[in-house]
């Protein structure tokens, strides 16, 4: 059993897509083991895509993440992170393929729907990030 930490970014929710995108989740086979509705703060999702922060679209991806609520959520089952990922599909919605959540509902490179822990050891750390309350 591992865990993922997924976030419905604020096109999905603004697009009434919440629960589309966690139903797929569920029907594969994941489990919700916490949930909310959350306005990210400037300063978190800086450091979420602190990767990402010599990208020209950078400025733009973090007004966009703040620009109204998401719904972060922790994920369990086999092969969590792995599963969620597919469920995803690829960061570019013209290359997901059709049947993951970006191939079916997406267009935009920036405004792709939904995040997705991309290892184990970074779902631990976006867990305790975004569910800090959880200790
Ligand atoms: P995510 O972290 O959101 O699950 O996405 P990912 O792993 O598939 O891709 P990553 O490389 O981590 O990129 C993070 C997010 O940056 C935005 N992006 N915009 N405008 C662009 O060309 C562009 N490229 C990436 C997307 O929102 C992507 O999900
Ligand atoms: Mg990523």
């Amino acid at each position: 059993m591992s865990r993922t930490l997924i976030l419905v970014k604020p096109d999905g929710v603004q697009r009434q897509l919440v629960g589309d995108v966690l139903g797929r989740f569920e029907r594969k086979g994941l489990k919700i083991a916490a949930l909310k509705l959350v306005q990210l703060q400037t300063a978190v999702v800086e450091e979420h895509y602190a990767h990402l922060n010599d990208k020209p679209f950078f400025g733009e991806l973090v007004s966009f993440m703040t620009q109204s609520p998401v719904v972060a959520a922790i994920l369990e089952g086999d092969s969590a992170v792995e599963v969620g990922r597919q469920v995803i599909g690829a960061t570019n919605p013209l290359e997901a393929t059709m049947g993951s959540i970006r191939g079916d509902l997406a267009i935009s490179a920036g405004e792709n729907i939904v995040h997705g822990s991309d290892s184990d050891e970074n779902a631990e750390i976006e867990i305790k990030r975004f569910f800090s309350e959880l200790g």
